[in-house]
């Protein structure tokens, strides 16, 4: 077992969370009325500071070892950095609408509508692909010394969302996100 495979798939299922609320919001939008902007820069402001800084490198750091141990699972794969660069600028085109919506300026209703659609089918492919493809491979390659001395290395700061008190600027979200499970558990229940 590997206590930084077990951290991954906790984050992703934290970024799941994200991007449900983010599509609740754009169905919103797509509707014509005014989606909850603040979801959507909550969302993509934890995608910058948190996904590309801490999730995405910890991963890059699994996969460096995997291409030692197995190159043909690393090759199969494909190119996992490459994805991490590109989750990166859809995150940052789509946070660019926000701040364009936000300040009022004109922004084509089909543009903002695409942008959101590209970057929430991304990140969803993207992080399906590691857990159905990446994860597994990491697991079946890596030995106990790898796992011990990537533990060593790897930095990761206490989640800002969902890990004890939300950071200040992530307050909004969370409560939106409580909020919303809440209502979701009174639907099913
Ligand atoms: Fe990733
Ligand atoms: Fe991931």
């Amino acid at each position: 077992m590997s206590a930084i495979i077990d951290l991954l798939r906790q984050e992703h299922r934290s970024q799941a969370r994200l991007l449900k609320a983010l599509e609740h919001q754009l169905a919103v939008f797509d509707r014509g009325e005014t989606p909850d902007y603040e979801v959507f820069g909550g969302v993509l402001d934890y995608c910058r500071t948190y996904a590309d800084r801490y999730h995405h490198p910890k991963e890059d750091l699994v996969f460096d070892r995997l291409r030692l141990r197995d190159p043909a699972a690393a090759e199969a794969f494909g190119d996992l950095a490459g994805e991490h660069v590109a989750l990166a600028e859809l995150t940052g085109r789509l946070a660019a609408a926000v701040s364009d919506v936000l300040a009022e300026a004109e922004i084509p209703r089909v543009r903002f509508h695409s942008l959101a659609r590209d970057f929430l089918e991304h990140y969803r492919a993207h992080m399906r692909k590691e857990e159905e493809i990446f994860f597994p491979a990491a697991l079946k390659a890596l030995t106990e010394e790898d796992w011990k001395e990537l533990d060593g290395r790897v930095t990761s700061p206490a989640d800002p969302l969902f890990e004890g008190a939300a950071e200040e600027r992530f307050g909004p979200l969370r409560k939106h996100l409580l909020a919303w499970d809440a209502e979701t558990k009174a639907a099913e229940g």
